[in-house]
Order: C-alpha cells, then sequence, then structure tokens
C-alpha cells in the first residue's frame, strides 16, 4: 500500500507516541493560517498538529499478559411477549435494552474504565435468534446528556444546536424493514426509546448491533455501544460443528488509555474542531479485556470472530503456526471450509473460524495480531472429543451470474485534502450526505457496484439491508480517471479468495482498485444507507443513503 505524509504521520508517528511512556520527542508545527469563514473552514485542520491529551498514554505492553479470564458476553434474555407490529395476533419476544455509563476493568491491574455499553456492559449481551424467529427490542437511552468524547460540532449531523448524545441502534447485516434498520438521522435521546422489530428472514449469520448516530458513531461506538446478534438455521445445526460452550463470539478492537486506564481518543489538537481522519492504537481489546485468556479441551471450536475496530484492521494468526477453518463470511456459511494460517479483517467484517485443539493438549496458544498478543488459549491436558469429522459441505453459496445485472453503477471513494495534503472529509461519489439519493436500485433485481478507490487507503464498504458478492477487485489509472473521467485498467481482475467468496455485506476496497460487488437488493423497499466502516470516515461524509424502489 502506497504511503504518503500523512499515513505516515499516522502510522508511524502516532504508534510510536502511543508506545512512548513520556511525551513524544516530536514537536508540534504551527497551525497554518486559515481563514476563519464558518464551519468548513474551520474543518481544514492540519493533521500534522494532533496532539496528545492529558498526558501520556498507557504502554500496554506493560501490562502482564493472560492474567484475566476471556468474558463471554451473555445471552440476553427477553421480558416477555409483544404483538408484532405487523400481525397483532403474533406475540414476538420482546427485549429492552439499556444503554447506560458503566465502569469495568479492561485488565487486572488496571483501574475500572468508564464505558458505554447496552446493558452497562462491553460488548453488549449477545442477542440471539432462530431464522424466521422475529423479535422486538427496545433500545433505551440511559446515557448522561453530556458526550464522554470530544464531539466535533463541525461534523454534518452533530451541530452544536443537536443534543450532544444522541442514539440510534442497528443491526449490521440484517434483513429489517427500513423503519427499524437504524436510519442515522432518526436518533433519540437520553431518557427516551425506540421499539424496532427485527424479522430475521435470512440465513444463520454472525451478525452485530452497534450504534450509527449521525456524525458521533465513531465516538458511540468507541466509548463501547455494540454486542452480537447471531441468528441460527436448521441447515446450520444439522452440520454438526462446534456447539454449546465451544462455540465462542470473539469481538476484537483497539482502544488508547490513559494511564488510569481512562479511554483516550484522539483529537486534532484544535477544539473547536476536533475530528480525525483515522483511529488507531495498540491496546487491542478482545471481549473487554486485553490479553484474555480462555481455558480450552482438545478439540474443535468454533470462533466467531468480529472486527469492532473504528479504524484498525487485524491480520490474526495463531502462535504456534497451526492452521484452522474458516467456515463462515459475514454473511453466514460458505461452500466448504476454507484452510488457513490467517485471517484478515477490517472494521465490521466477521469471519467465523474453526480451530481445532486436539493435537495441542497442554499447549498454550495465542492469538496474535501481526506480533502483538490478542489472547491465549490454553489447551487442557483431556477433556471431550469431538464426535465427527468436520463437514466438507457446508451450505451452497449460488453465485449470482454478471448477466442477471440490470444496471452498474460506477462510484467512487474520494477524499477532499486541504493544500497541505490533510484529509478534510471523504466522500463516496464526490457526493455529501444531504444530497439527493442517486442510488436507487429496483426491489429483487441485481446491480453490480463498482467502487472506484481513488485514495491512498482501503475502506471496508458496507451496504445496509443485503448480503452480496465479491465479483473482483482489478487495478486502474487512477490519475488517468482524476483527469479524464476515463476508467483505464492497468492489470488482470483478481478475483476474491475462497473465504471472499462467501456473502458478505462488507468488503474491502484497495487503493488504486476497482472492486466490483453483484448485490440482489432483496428484502424491503425504502431508504436505506452505504457507507465506509471506517467509521471517522463515515462520520465526515463518507455515508450516502439510498433508495429501494418497489417494482412498477
Ligand atoms: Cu455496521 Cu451502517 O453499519
Ligand atoms: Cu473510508
Amino acid at each position: 500500500m502506497p504511503i504518503n505524509r500523512r499515513d505516515f504521520l499516522l502510522r508511524g508517528g502516532l504508534a510510536t507516541a502511543a508506545l512512548a511512556v513520556s511525551p513524544p520527542a516530536f514537536e508540534a508545527e504551527p497551525l497554518p493560517q486559515l481563514p476563519l469563514c464558518g464551519g468548513a473552514a474551520l474543518r481544514k485542520v492540519a493533521f500534522r498538529n494532533q496532539v496528545l491529551p492529558s498526558g501520556p498514554p498507557l504502554n500496554p505492553l506493560t501490562l502482564a499478559r493472560f492474567v484475566d479470564l476471556l468474558p463471554i458476553p451473555p445471552v440476553l434474555r427477553s421480558a416477555g411477549t409483544r404483538p408484532s407490529p405487523e400481525d397483532s395476533g403474533l406475540a414476538l419476544p420482546y427485549y429492552r435494552v439499556e444503554m447506560r455509563e458503566c465502569l469495568a476493568q479492561l485488565h487486572r491491574d488496571l483501574k475500572p474504565t468508564r464505558q458505554w455499553g447496552y446493558a452497562g456492559s462491553v460488548p453488549g449481551p449477545t442477542i440471539e435468534t432462530r431464522s424466521g424467529q422475529g423479535l422486538l427490542v427496545e433500545w433505551v437511552n440511559a446515557l448522561p446528556r453530556k458526550h464522554l468524547l470530544p464531539v466535533d460540532f463541525n461534523v454534518h449531523g452533530a451541530e452544536a444546536n443537536k443534543p450532544e448524545v444522541r442514539t440510534i441502534a442497528h443491526v449490521h447485516g440484517a434483513k429489517v424493514p427500513p423503519q427499524g434498520d437504524g436510519y442515522p438521522e432518526r436518533w433519540w435521546t437520553s431518557g427516551k426509546s425506540a421499539t424496532f422489530h427485527y424479522p430475521n428472514q435470512q440465513d444463520a449469520a454472525t451478525l452485530w448491533y452497534h450504534d450509527h448516530a449521525m456524525g458521533i458513531t465513531r465516538l458511540n461506538m468507541f466509548a463501547g455501544l455494540f454486542g452480537f446478534f447471531i441468528v441460527r438455521d436448521e441447515a446450520e445445526d444439522a452440520l454438526d460443528l462446534p456447539r454449546g460452550e465451544c462455540d465462542i463470539p470473539l469481538v476484537i478492537y483497539d482502544r488508547r488509555l490513559d494511564r488510569d486506564g481512562q479511554l483516550y481518543y484522539l483529537t486534532s489538537g484544535d477544539a473547536r474542531a476536533p475530528w480525525v481522519p483515522e483511529f488507531y492504537s495498540n491496546a487491542i481489546v478482545c471481549n473487554g479485556k486485553l490479553f484474555p485468556y480462555l481455558e480450552v479441551e482438545p478439540r474443535r471450536y468454533r470462533l466467531r470472530l468480529l472486527n469492532a475496530a473504528n479504524g484498525r484492521s487485524f491480520h490474526l494468526t495463531l502462535s504456534n503456526g497451526q492452521d484452522f477453518q474458516q467456515i463462515g463470511s459475514d454473511g453466514g456459511l460458505l461452500p466448504q471450509p476454507v484452510t488457513l494460517k490467517d485471517v484478515t479483517l477490517f472494521p465490521a467484517e466477521r469471519a467465523d473460524l474453526v480451530i481445532d485443539f486436539s493435537a495441542h493438549a497442554g499447549e498454550q496458544i495465542v492469538l496474535q495480531q501481526e506480533s502483538q498478543e490478542v489472547m491465549q488459549f490454553r489447551v487442557r491436558k483431556g477433556g471431550g472429543k469431538d464426535r465427527a469429522a468436520l463437514p466438507q459441505k457446508l451450505r451452497p453459496v449460488p453465485r449470482i451470474a454478471e448477466a442477471e445485472a440490470v444496471k452498474t453503477r460506477l462510484l467512487t471513494l474520494g477524499e477532499r485534502d486541504d493544500y497541505a495534503g490533510n484529509s478534510t472529509m471523504v466522500l463516496l461519489n464526490g457526493t455529501h450526505w444531504d444530497r439527493p439519493v442517486t442510488e436507487t436500485p429496483t426491489l429483487d433485481t441485481v446491480e453490480i457496484w463498482s467502487l472506484l478507490n481513488l485514495t491512498g487507503d482501503a475502506h471496508p464498504i458496507h451496504l445496509h439491508l443485503v448480503r452480496f458478492q465479491i465479483l473482483d477487485r482489478r487495478p486502474f489509472d487512477v490519475f488517468a480517471y482524476n483527469a479524464s473521467k476515463t476508467l483505464r485498467y492497468t492489470g488482470p481482475a483478481v478475483p476474491p479468495p475462497p473465504q471472499e467468496a462467501g456473502w458478505k455485506d462488507t468488503v474491502r476496497t484497495d487503493p488504486g482498485m476497482v472492486t466490483r460487488i453483484i448485490v440482489r437488493f432483496e428484502g424491503y423497499p425504502g431508504r436505506y444507507v452505504w457507507h465506509c466502516h471506517l467509521l471517522e470516515h463515515e462520520d465526515n461524509e463518507m455515508m450516502r443513503p439510498y433508495d429501494i424502489l418497489t417494482k412498477e
């Protein structure tokens, strides 16, 4: 990946600063003089003027490893039933989830960290259901009125005349009617709630819920507002995959903490415009703990991995170099297990893995992000055995034929920079959030979306409501495109590897590549969104509404 000056400062400079135990050695350069003529000019804060808030950050590498047990988020119990909004004769399980401020220890040797959690825990409780079993969730905002983290009032939708703390829950990957999908502008404030209906007319898959409030999603999620939403079904049951205690959801995200263990979100250094274009840090949290461990038996386990980081991608391996099988991706099971030694997850992506510990009784195996420890598996000397082999056929994923597409859309991913090359916002198709809708697929038709990445970064692009397939990625001449809007390919199209060839709802779009996806717009007509899942981008214009139209 080409590295420009901004990337270098971001990845190199800040990583160094995060590791340092004393204030960084480099000095902030003076702010360039910019005209002050309203929000747009204030936005143009040079990224290199990033300063560190109150005191040096915690160096996670100074913490003892593997002293906390891996927490498994509890499965949420329903609070009775309520009539279905679609059929009042039908009673649906009703869940109530309060978003609350909470304190939790991220590590044995740290003070409790103030966070915001669904049901007062981070991650929130897991919502479990079965395909076709609809349910209702009342999402209650019981958060304080002042945000835990610095809000940027210049960001669209987060203006100073709006309540500072706003929330709206979205189930990522769910096939939901538009009124329950979590449209970013339909937020509610502290003391209010909304009840959403999830029909769950979809295949077994590892979904997740998280906040989606306009202009502050990055802060609400950094504060802790996310959890798992798991759909199961009969086709999956019939496969005899590891289940029960051997089926473990694992959410991984990075945080920056101060010496007191408190959340420490980066700002631009300008209190009037604190937005930063990307957030990365080096404390990797797994189900709410730093460096947790889990005792396992010498048998197969299913790990449902989710990347819930704001911006970091994870490249995960096992310390003993053993391989594992990927059996599912964002939208459900793969056609067959794919044997891998490493797995890469961009923000919002999921990978369903099966790891076989049977040949490793008595060993300790570490899940690693590059060279950094994430968590440890302690394999017991004895215990349960697997009854059967891992099935070699999982669930067919019929390829959607390109010939079925009624439309191909060329959509660009681009960045607005200031004169110094610092990102001030990121745009889809050069269009701001509040411009009229331009993507209007018809219900039950197939379209190809060609995503032209004109930036120097990879962006994970997510479409609400639907699942899709990746067709290919192909390098193109970005300069020629910028100069004359001509699309000139500079190399062959590369089809996705098998682990990316199943159902996806989030796709990594590499810089300088056209990433093509094919989508059948099934579900419900109405207004949804598509966006980059780097949360700093999503909040600052890299999100667009789209409409699904009904057939004439
Ligand atoms: Cu993970 Cu628009 O969402
Ligand atoms: Cu992005």
